[in-house]
């Protein structure tokens, strides 16, 4: 019979630690963290932090800062904007991917349980390796590629209707909610590119300027790169900032099969 072994420190069997509410809270709001560092020899585990939410700001990174700040500094996390721009709070909040920044707590019945980005790599606590996600990003080459000189001395124009093709596909902040969200990323990352990078592949291929659509979609159309997504819809339904990467994704293999015809 087959025998299976997981890695070292993937069990969350380490002892939680509590820390409690202060002794007037009025509204007190239970906190369970994942909690893991490299540099010790200890299992991941889940940390439980009471805060006063009356004495806290709305969002769910607002309670990870108080807690950073007040309770726990050993606590590591990414944050920088504080307003959905960047990117960088993405973690998995009550089992949805999102962005702690713009999450309001009083949104979250319960306890609220916050774990990494699921199927990354954890480099410490709530802080996964992107190094991967950034290597498929920069292997579609997400810049503007020409084989034509610009008009002497203008620029390369576009109409309002050509610039409007764009919309719903530059605003992706690469957060990556929704490639962690696809099961199909879960089992193939390594050759599947995903729906956030498909989606950026596809914000050059609608672009009315870019001239080398050819080329971009011989390098998608591929059995894992492009055709891995089945289709299953989650990263379109996590998406913080309302985008539609499954969309995009049908909008390639249309081009794919187009120029086929
Ligand atoms: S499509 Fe949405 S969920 Fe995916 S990386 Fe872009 S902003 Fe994040
Ligand atoms: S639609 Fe495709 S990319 Fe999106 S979650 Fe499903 S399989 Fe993944
Ligand atoms: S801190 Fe920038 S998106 Fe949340």
């Amino acid at each position: 019979m087959a025998q299976f072994s997981l890695p070292a420190h993937s069990k969350i069997n380490g002892k939680t630690r509590t820390y409690e509410a202060p002794a007037n809270a009025q509204t007190p709001k239970t906190f369970e963290i994942y909690r893991w560092s490299p540099d010790d020899d200890e299992n991941p585990r889940f940390d439980r932090y009471v805060l006063d939410l009356a004495d806290c700001g709305p969002m769910v990174l607002d309670a990870l800062i108080k807690i950073k700040n007040e309770v726990d500094p050993t606590l590591t996390f990414r944050r920088s904007c504080r307003e959905g721009i960047c990117g960088s709070c993405s973690m998995n909040i009550n089992g949805t991917n999102t962005l702690a920044c713009i999450q309001p707590i009083d949104e979250l019945g319960g306890t609220v349980r916050i774990t990494p980005l699921p199927a990354m790599e954890v480099v410490k606590d709530l802080v996964p390796d992107f190094k991967h996600f950034y290597a498929q990003y920069a292997s579609i080459e997400p810049w503007l590629k020409t084989k034509t000189p610009p008009p002497a001395g203008k620029e390369r124009i576009q109409s309002p209707q050509q610039r409007e093709e764009l919309d719903g596909l530059y605003e992706c902040i690469l957060c990556a909610c929704c490639s962690t969200g696809c099961p199909s990323y879960w089992w193939n990352q390594d050759k599947f590119l995903g729906p956030a990078i498909l989606l950026q592949a596809y914000r050059w291929l609608a672009d009315s300027r870019d001239e080398l659509m050819g080329e971009r979609l011989d390098q998608l159309e591929d059995p894992f790169r492009l055709y891995r997504c089945h289709t299953i819809m989650n990263c379109s339904n996590v998406c913080p900032k309302g985008l539609n990467p499954a969309k995009a994704i049908a909008e390639i293999k249309k081009l794919v099969v187009e120029r086929q015809v």
